[in-house]
């Protein structure tokens, strides 16, 4: 499966923050935003990832993390010329997806919580099974996390065997609290329904059209995230600062990191121990650093 990172857009909500840089790169705390979306497709086991951001700042995220090597992992970077919509990813990413099945994440959307790996993992063997039949009808799978304020978020209506029924955008009488996070799963055919897309009132390739497509013949799933995860969207400045808040509780609590790429490498065997070393030594003195070394007492 392949994976691809969103890290574009206009980042209207976070103005004057994003007068001069992407919001991908602003800080959640200790790490830039991008870490947080990288980590959720490498805890999926996702080693081929395509970042597509603005002209103006895929040169940062090059600069930030390379060809992923560094991880483990192999990262290539595109450009989306216009903020054209969130589905126009499929078009730009063509080429890279080729005929296996994909993961998108949005730059913006960060996912932390307990059991959430074995989610991540267990949604790529879904559809790594159909690939395996040589069968291209893995469908989509989208994800539904409960929210006080559904009329606020793209939200998804489902049965008891979690079929979905309706998705509806900020809608005014919603007809569940589940909204849609910014991750979401595709067997190959989502190139072709992007291609067919047109671009709607606001003038974008929506997603929810993509995912609207997929119901309409029968192939959309949801899976709903538990009160254990906690979603969060940081394109606005109360967003940003509740996830910064969140992550720093959590780390300084429990002394885990969320979204420490090098430790997920690591752990997954993706980069040697002699590796992760020389990762350390080439650092400064900083937290990051001692957190680093601390994993070398790990059992590995
Ligand atoms: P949004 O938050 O919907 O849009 P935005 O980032 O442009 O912000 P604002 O609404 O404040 O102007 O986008 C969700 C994510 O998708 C975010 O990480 C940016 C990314 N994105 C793109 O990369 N290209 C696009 O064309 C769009 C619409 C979004």
């Amino acid at each position: 499966m392949k994976g691809i990172i969103l890290a574009g857009g206009s980042g209207t909500r976070l103005y004057p923050l994003t007068k001069s840089i992407s919001k991908q790169i602003l800080p959640v705390y200790d790490k830039p935003m991008i870490y947080y979306p990288l980590s959720v497709l490498m805890l999926a086991n996702i080693k081929n990832i395509l970042i597509i951001s603005t002209p103006r700042d895929i040169l940062l995220f090059e600069r930030l993390l390379g060809n992923g090597k560094q991880l483990g992992i192999n990262i290539k970077y595109k450009i989306q010329e216009k903020p054209n919509g969130i589905a126009e990813c499929f078009l730009i990413g063509k080429k890279f997806i080729g005929n296996d099945n994909v993961a998108l994440i949005l730059g913006d959307n960060i996912f932390y919580g307990n059991g959430f790996s074995k989610v991540l993992e267990d949604s790529v063997d879904y559809f790594q099974n159909f690939k395996l039949k040589k069968s291209n009808d893995g469908g989509a799978m989208i994800f539904g996390y409960p929210v006080k304020n559904p009329e606020d978020y793209g939200i998804v209506e489902f049965d008891e065997n979690n079929k979905v029924i309706s998705l509806a955008e900020k809608p005014a009488k919603p007809k569940s609290n589940f909204a849609v996070p910014g991750l979401y799963f595709y067997d190959n055919t989502v190139i072709k329904k992007a291609e067919i897309l047109k671009p709607s009132e606001r003038n974008e390739l929506e997603i929810t059209s993509i995912n609207e497509l997929y119901l309409s013949c029968n192939r959309l799933k949801v899976k709903t995230l538990g009160r254990g995860m906690n979603w969060f969207d940081t394109g606005t400045p109360k967003g940003l600062m509740e996830a910064a808040n969140f992550v720093e509780a959590i780390q300084n609590r429990q002394g885990f990191y969320i979204a420490c790429l090098e430790e997920i490498a690591y752990t997954k065997g993706w980069i040697t121990k002699k590796e992760l070393t020389e990762i350390i030594d080439k650092l400064k003195n900083c937290d990051y650093k001692k957190y680093l070394e601390s994993l070398m007492l790990l059992p590995i």
